[in-house]
């Protein structure tokens, strides 16, 4: 296989993440492994994918503004208010393709936070595997957790619907791309 391999990767985000982040994309490799098996995703994207996703997620707002311009990722009104937070999965991608990743195993970075409509079982396989890894803990959580054990596509609709709900009590601005992925989870509802 041509691209980046694990070691490279575990390398990667050595260079790059804290400890406790470097775990935690430990854990979402663990669970993006898990899923694709059970849902039928390649298992080894599905590996690199979980443990690089989160590989720019602690640039500061200004590196991550100048890494989207740099990389022609569109910065709407919301992504400029949380640049960290909402551009850490398309710079990643976008740097890692220079790097000579994947571009399905990219294509999952990119859209890990957000979502989008129109998404490849691996790409939910990693948004649905950063949502329920076994460090995180809220309301709502275990529900999503048992639907993931038969429906992926029902999931990653409750877990959109959660984020969504979420994002909406804080009052935030919501991205495209969120809104879309929620749509097509409830088009039926
Ligand atoms: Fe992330
Ligand atoms: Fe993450």
């Amino acid at each position: 296989m041509t691209g980046l391999d694990r070691p490279t990767a575990e390398a990667l985000i050595g260079a790059r993440l804290s400890p406790r982040r470097r775990d935690h994309a430990h854990r979402v490799a663990a669970e993006a492994v898990v899923l694709a098996e059970r849902h039928g995703a390649p298992r080894d994207k599905a590996e690199l994918a979980g443990l690089l996703h989160d590989y720019c997620r602690e640039l500061s707002d200004e590196e991550m503004l100048a890494a989207a311009r740099r990389h022609g990722i569109p910065v709407g009104p919301v992504e400029a208010r949380r640049p960290r937070k909402i551009l850490h999965g398309p710079v990643a991608a976008a740097e890692l393709l220079e790097l000579g990743l994947d571009p399905e195993v990219a294509a999952a970075i990119r859209l890990h936070t957000v979502g989008d409509e129109g998404m490849s079982v691996l790409e939910k396989c990693i948004y649905l595997a950063d949502y329920v890894e076994p460090g995180r803990d809220f309301p709502g959580l275990d529900e999503v957790r048992a639907l993931a054990e038969t429906s992926l596509d029902a999931a990653v609709g409750a877990a959109a619907r959660l984020t969504l709900l979420d994002i909406i009590r804080k009052g935030r601005g919501v991205v495209p791309g969120a809104l879309r992925l929620y749509n097509e989870t409830h088009a039926g509802q």
